[in-house]
């Protein structure tokens, strides 16, 4: 089947409102990817090399978004929406390149993998012209309803352009369509627009097809796996059955997830077998954890890695640009953004590393501060291997602390510290012998006086 070329056709020229939104539809997100994105993730999983985004008049964030996926699709625009067929012939000029197969899904079906889409390929390198994939709704409403006869599918009837008997049938167009290459062109333009809508459906090709006597296929998929979304409750729902999905996935190859659905993921998650993640822990994008982590619960990750047998909150935030090498340590209460937590590091309580280097286990001290913005830019705090820094201690940056060097607590650190110095950044300790208790005398007498007075 891999020598077959395949071409994607990915409709979101359709801009409903329901989402109330001023985000167009196809960009809202699952798991931090757009939807559109996840189609394309299947197609290109299911060997569709070339993928064509069909995108509406105007949708010129839909056009600058899919400029950014990698590798970026071939944007055609509807001028016009007149149907489903009409937006895949905006995709002419790319069906006209001559592909094998070519898959048309739409861009708000973000939970569809690229099995089905294999599947339905497959019966075309049997010789089908049109294949399409089916699932039973809990309730077909709304949905094409797929006719068969003697076992065969010879049309599908839009639900407002269906009869009674017809809308009884629970067997319904998925959305996804696989057309022979060769029949594509021909198929396409010659559907009409005579229906209850006036648009030109993509649906009626199956009808054309049969009466050519070519052979059309329906298959079947899962419900979940074609779930269109139109409003933010349905994009809540297909982010809980992606989840869901994930976390199997995760368990499956390793990973110890003690109530796994207190964890969410991105899509991009990377997490190696044997790392235990407790509960309530969030994963925004770009996330690697190696093996042989713990990431303790109610911790918050984004754009980090930690590396094999680190140690991470509870309660810890890590933040774009924190690396936690090995056997490193960041605990509750800490917030780490760019910075390198190097090998056996420890930044265990209360403390912001940002902009830094902590050097090889290096110890920070409660309540440490890296003071790394002055209002207008960032700046630098470089600590060496094995420095300690005491606790509720200020490093304001650029700042350079050599190796060994020893902050003592309370310090607010403006000068760079040699390796192996001791460096006081406050006011020494000074006490008085039995000045505490003249004090507390002197503030008595005069309480007792003031009360006299009153009397
Ligand atoms: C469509 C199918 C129906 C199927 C259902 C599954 C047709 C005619 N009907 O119905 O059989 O059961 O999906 O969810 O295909 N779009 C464009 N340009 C257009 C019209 C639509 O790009 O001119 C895109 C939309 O953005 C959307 C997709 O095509 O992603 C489907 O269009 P929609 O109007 O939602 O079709 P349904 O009525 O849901
Ligand atoms: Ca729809």
């Amino acid at each position: 089947m891999t020598e077959r070329s395949c071409l994607s056709i990915i409709l979101a020229a359709g801009e409903g409102t329901r989402m109330k939104s001023a985000k167009p539809k196809v960009l809202h997100e699952i798991a931090g990817l757009p939807m559109v994105a996840h189609v394309m993730n299947a197609a290109r999983g299911a060997g569709g090399t070339e993928v064509a985004l069909v995108i509406g008049h105007g949708a010129d964030e839909v056009r600058k978004a899919a400029g950014r996926f990698k590798p970026s699709p071939e944007i055609f625009t509807q001028e016009q929406r007149l149907g489903t067929a009409h937006a895949v012939l905006a995709a002419r000029e790319a069906i006209e390149q001559g592909y094998d197969d070519i898959l048309v899904m739409f861009g708000d079906t973000p939970l569809i993998e690229a099995e089905p889409l294999l599947a339905a390929r497959a019966k075309l390198a049997e010789g089908a012209a049109v294949v399409v994939v089916g699932f039973r709704p809990a309730d077909p409403a709304g949905y094409g309803r797929l006719i068969e006869r003697d076992g065969k599918l010879v049309a599908i009837r839009e639900d407002k352009d269906a009869s009674e008997a017809e809308r009884k049938i629970g067997f319904c167009n998925g959305g996804l369509m696989a057309i022979a290459g060769k029949h594509a062109m021909s198929l396409l333009e010659r559907v009409g627009n005579s229906n209850a809508k006036g648009e030109y459906y993509l649906t009626d090709i199956v009808e054309i097809a049969t009466s050519e006597g070519l052979e059309v296929v329906a298959t079947e998929a899962s419900a979940e796996s074609v779930l269109g979304i139109n409003n933010r409750s349905e994009l809540a729902e297909a982010e809980a059955i992606w989840q869901r999905r994930r976390r199997r996935q995760m368990m499956l190859s390793g990973v110890t997830l003690i109530a796994p659905e207190t964890v969410h993921f991105s899509h991009d998650t990377e997490i190696g077998a044997d790392t235990l993640v407790e509960p309530n822990v969030w994963f925004g994008p770009g996330v690697r954890v190696a093996e042989g982590a713990t990431i303790h619960a109610f911790s918050h990750l984004e754009g980090a890695s930690v590396a094999t047998g680190s140690q991470v909150g509870p309660f810890a935030r890590l933040r774009p640009g924190a690396e936690l090498q090995e056997k490193s340590k960041v605990g509750n209460f800490c917030e780490v953004k760019k910075a390198v937590i190097e090998k056996g590091a420890k930044v265990n309580h209360l403390t912001y590393i940002g902009d830094a280097r902590v050097g090889a286990g290096a110890n920070i001290g409660a309540g440490t501060i890296t003071c790394n913005y002055d209002g207008y830019g960032k700046h630098f705090t470089d600590i060496g291997a094995g420095a300690f820094i005491g606790s509720n201690s200020s490093l304001v940056a650029p700042i350079i602390l050599g190796d060994g060097a020893y902050v003592a607590s309370g310090s607010v650190i403006t000068e760079n510290v040699d390796g192996d110095a001791l460096a006081f950044g406050r006011a020494r300790q000074k006490a008085i012998p039995g000045k505490g208790r003249e004090l507390r005398e002197r503030f008595a007498a005069a309480a007792a006086a003031r009360k006299a007075e009153k009397e």
